[in-house]
């Protein structure tokens, strides 16, 4: 078997291959969900996202290992583990690219031979926030009805709503413009009928919950999910996250997952995806290079 051979790349144009690799490498125990690179990538404009290329690293064709510069000092890492020579050149491409900046990942706890990669690389295990990886047998999930509200899935055309709805969640200064939001639903494996909103009385969307399938592993991850503040603590988060995923199941998803923090810094989205059955698993955790300055 030959050397894995590089190719850097805008992240527009690794962004298939990368979420080829996490799709074929998925389990329970790994980080990445093509739908997450999308979110990832796509959940603001370029011009104010600032990402960085991605290096792809092949062999025989197939994908083994990528590394991409979601910033100059933040790098998401994926590796076949039968491939970890990828994985090593993916990383020494990383920080060759950072230079003396401090640089930072983050992995799953099950991930030994990504930990393993980076130890050798002089990464360090960093304090700080961490995510809880949540599944769930859709098999399990029943209706969630609130009242005074109704649930669809948005249109191709409500980019602009749709927006909103999650700008007045999460915050005025959120990055998820019109044009953010159209550029969105143009990545795959983005879907409007995965992508749920409730209405109020009047019409308008007050909570909404996206859910990307990927369909070669059934599984369906949520990411976002959003309640105006003014509608929050009867139940609509839940209630649509539970509509987008049954829709999911509908077309053929097996499995749901989700991504709340787990420290306790952040308890309450953690505590609404358990009371829909979600059930916890892996966590993630965060590795620092320290600048390379003497
Ligand atoms: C997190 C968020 C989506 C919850 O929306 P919501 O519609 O109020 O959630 P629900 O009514 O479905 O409540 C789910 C659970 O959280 C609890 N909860 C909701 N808001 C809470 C708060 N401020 N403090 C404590 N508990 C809270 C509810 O009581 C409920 O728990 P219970 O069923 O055990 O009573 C909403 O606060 C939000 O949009 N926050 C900003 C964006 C965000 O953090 N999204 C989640 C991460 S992807």
């Amino acid at each position: 078997m030959g050397q894995p051979t590089p190719a850097v790349e805008p992240i527009a144009v690794a962004l298939p291959a990368m979420q080829a690799l996490a799709s074929r490498l998925w389990s329970p125990e790994t980080r990445h969900h093509p739908g997450q690179l999308a979110w990832s990538y796509a959940y603001g404009l370029p011009e104010v996202l600032h990402h960085g290329p991605a290096a792809v690293f092949h062999r025989d064709d197939a994908v083994v290992a990528w590394a991409w510069a979601e910033s100059d000092d933040w790098m998401e890492i994926c590796v076949d583990p039968a491939a970890l020579d990828g994985g090593d050149a993916a990383i020494e491409w990383f920080l060759d690219r950072a230079g003396e900046v401090a640089v930072r990942t983050m992995v799953l706890d099950t991930e030994e031979h990504v930990i393993a990669l980076l130890d050798r690389a002089g990464f360090l295990v960093e304090d700080g926030p961490w995510f809880t990886h949540h599944l769930l047998d859709l098999a399990e999930l029943g209706l969630l009805e609130v009242e005074g509200y109704t649930f669809r899935h948005v249109e191709h055309g409500e980019a602009a709503a749709r927006a909103a709805c999650h700008r007045d969640a999460w915050s005025a200064t959120s990055v998820v413009t019109t044009g953010a939001y159209e550029r969105l639903m143009s990545t795959p494996p983005y879907r409007t009928d995965l992508d749920w909103v409730a209405l109020d009385a009047a019409g308008r969307m007050v909570a909404s919950a996206c859910v990307w399938l990927d369909t070669a592993t059934g599984v369906a991850l949520v990411e976002p999910v959003g309640c105006l503040p003014e509608h929050r603590g009867r139940g609509l988060a839940g209630a649509v996250s539970a509509a987008a995923l049954r829709a999911a199941r509908d077309v053929g998803a097996t499995t749901g997952l989700v991504c709340p923090r787990g420290d306790d810094g952040y308890p309450v989205p953690m505590r609404l995806y358990q009371r829909l059955g979600f059930q916890p698993g892996p966590r993630t955790i965060t590795l620092v290079r320290p600048t390379a300055r003497a």
